[in-house]
C-alpha cells in the first residue's frame, strides 16, 4: 500500500492495506475532496508499466480530473457517480468504460464504495482490466454475424443451384415427355429424358452430400475423413499423408460433423492459401479429448490481422466452442498447423 503521508496506516480500520494489496484490481482511495490518498500494489505496478504520466503514482492528485485526462469514454458519468457516492447515494457505483493512451485503448470495470461515515467519507475505487473479455466478446459477435451471413450465402447458393440446375433438367424432361411429335423418335426422346433425369439426380446427390455427408453416419468420422481426403487429393493433386487408426471409435454426431467441417475448411485453406503441395492429417485420442490436426508445409501465416478476414476460421472456432472444444493455429515452420480439440464423446453416450 502506498499512502500520502499521515493517512491510511495499517492501524486505520477504514484502510485495510494488506488486504487491498492482495487484490489484483488497481485500487485508489480518495478523500472527500477527490484526492488520491492511497493506492495498492497493483495500481503502483500498473502505473509503472503504463504510459500514463502520473507523478508519485498519482498520490495527492485530483482523481476527478483523471478520467478526462485519460480520455475515458464516459468521464461525465464517472464524475457524477462518484460525487453521488460522497452525497447520500448508497454504495456501490459501477461502470465499464474505455480509456487509453498512446500504447492503446483498453476497457476498465470501475467499482467504487464509500467507507466511513460522517462528513469526510473516503471512497475505495477499484479498476479491473476487462479488455480481454471485451475483445473476446467483440470477436465472437463478429464471428456470429459472419456465420449468419455465410449461412444466408449458402442458402442462396443452394437455391440457385436447385433453380438453375436441377429444376432446368426436370423442366427439360417434362417438356420432352409432353412433346406430341414423338412419331419415330420415341427411343431418342427416351434417351434424352433419361440423361436429363440422371443429371438432376447427380446434382441432388452432390447437393445433399454438401449439406450432410452421408458417409459420416454410416462409417464414422475416421473413414469419412479418408473419403474426403481421397476426393480432395484427386481434385487438387495435393499429396496427403493420413494418420488415422482404422479402428478409431465412432463418436456422437455433433462432434463428428464439427470435426469433419473443420477438416474440410482447413484443407480448403491449405489449397487456397498455403501453396503447399503436401498436407498431413491426423485424428487421435489424447486423454479425454479428441485431437484433429491438419498441417501443411507452405507459406505459413501472414500477420494476425490477415486471420480475421474470412469466415472459415471463425466458423471453426464457433463450432468447437459449442462443444466445449477449441482450435489453435500455429506456425508450422514451414506451413501452418491447425489443431482442433474436443472432448471425446462415444456414439450414443449420454448427452450424445
Ligand atoms: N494453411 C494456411 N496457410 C496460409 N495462410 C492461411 C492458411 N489458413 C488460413 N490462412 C490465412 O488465414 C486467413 C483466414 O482464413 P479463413 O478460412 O478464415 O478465410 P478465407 O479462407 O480467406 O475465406 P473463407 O471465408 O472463404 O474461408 C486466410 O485469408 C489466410 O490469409
Ligand atoms: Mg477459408
Amino acid at each position: 500500500m502506498h499512502v500520502v503521508q499521515g493517512i491510511g496506516d495499517a492501524s486505520d480500520p477504514a484502510l485495510p492495506g494488506s488486504m487491498l494489496d492482495a487484490l489484483s484490481s488497481n485500487i485508489a482511495i480518495l478523500d472527500s475532496d477527490g484526492r488520491i490518498v492511497a493506492v495498492n500494489e497493483a495500481w503502483a505496478h500498473f502505473v509503472t508499466l503504463s504510459d500514463f504520466d502520473l507523478e508519485n503514482l498519482g498520490l495527492g492528485a485530483d482523481y476527478m480530473s483523471l478520467p478526462n485526462a485519460l480520455h475515458a469514454s464516459d468521464s461525465a458519468a464517472i464524475d457524477e457517480g462518484l460525487r453521488a457516492l460522497w452525497g447520500n447515494e448508497p454504495s456501490p457505483f459501477r461502470l465499464e468504460y474505455e480509456t487509453g493512451g498512446a500504447v492503446g485503448r483498453y476497457w476498465v470495470r470501475l467499482s467504487a464504495v464509500r467507507v466511513g461515515e460522517g462528513e469526510k467519507p473516503l471512497l475505495i475505487v477499484s479498476h479491473e482490466d476487462i479488455t480481454p473479455q471485451r475483445r473476446a466478446q467483440a470477436a465472437l459477435g463478429r464471428a456470429t454475424a459472419a456465420l449468419l451471413h455465410a449461412e444466408d450465402d449458402e442458402r442462396r447458393r443452394i437455391a440457385r443451384e436447385l433453380h438453375d440446375g436441377t429444376a432446368q433438367y426436370l423442366t427439360g424432361a417434362n417438356l420432352m415427355l409432353g412433346n406430341q411429335k414423338v412419331e419415330g423418335r420415341a427411343e431418342e426422346i427416351r434417351m434424352e429424358v433419361k440423361s436429363l433425369l440422371t443429371s438432376a439426380l447427380d446434382e441432388i446427390r452432390s447437393l445433399s452430400y454438401v449439406l450432410h455427408p452421408p458417409a459420416l453416419e454410416e462409417l464414422g468420422l475416421g473413414l469419412a475423413l479418408r473419403q474426403l481426403i481421397d476426393g480432395f487429393a484427386r481434385r487438387t493433386s495435393l499429396s496427403m499423408r493420413i494418420d488415422i487408426a482404422d479402428d478409431f471409435p465412432k463418436m456422437n454426431a455433433a462432434t463428428e460433423i464439427a470435426l469433419y467441417r473443420v477438416a474440410q475448411e482447413a484443407l480448403a485453406n491449405v489449397h487456397r492459401h498455403s501453396g503447399s503441395s503436401m498436407a498431413t492429417i491426423s485424428l487421435r485420442l489424447a486423454g479425454e479429448m479428441v485431437l484433429l490436426s491438419i498441417r501443411d508445409y507452405g507459406v505459413g501465416l501472414a500477420s494476425e490481422d490477415s486471420l480475421t478476414g474470412g469466415v472459415g476460421l471463425a466458423g471453426m472456432r464457433l463450432r468447437l466452442e459449442f462443444l466445449n472444444g477449441h482450435v489453435t493455429l500455429t506456425q508450422g515452420l514451414p506451413g501452418v498447423l491447425v489443431e482442433a480439440w474436443v472432448p471425446f464423446l462415444a456414439k450414443n453416450a449420454a448427452g450424445a
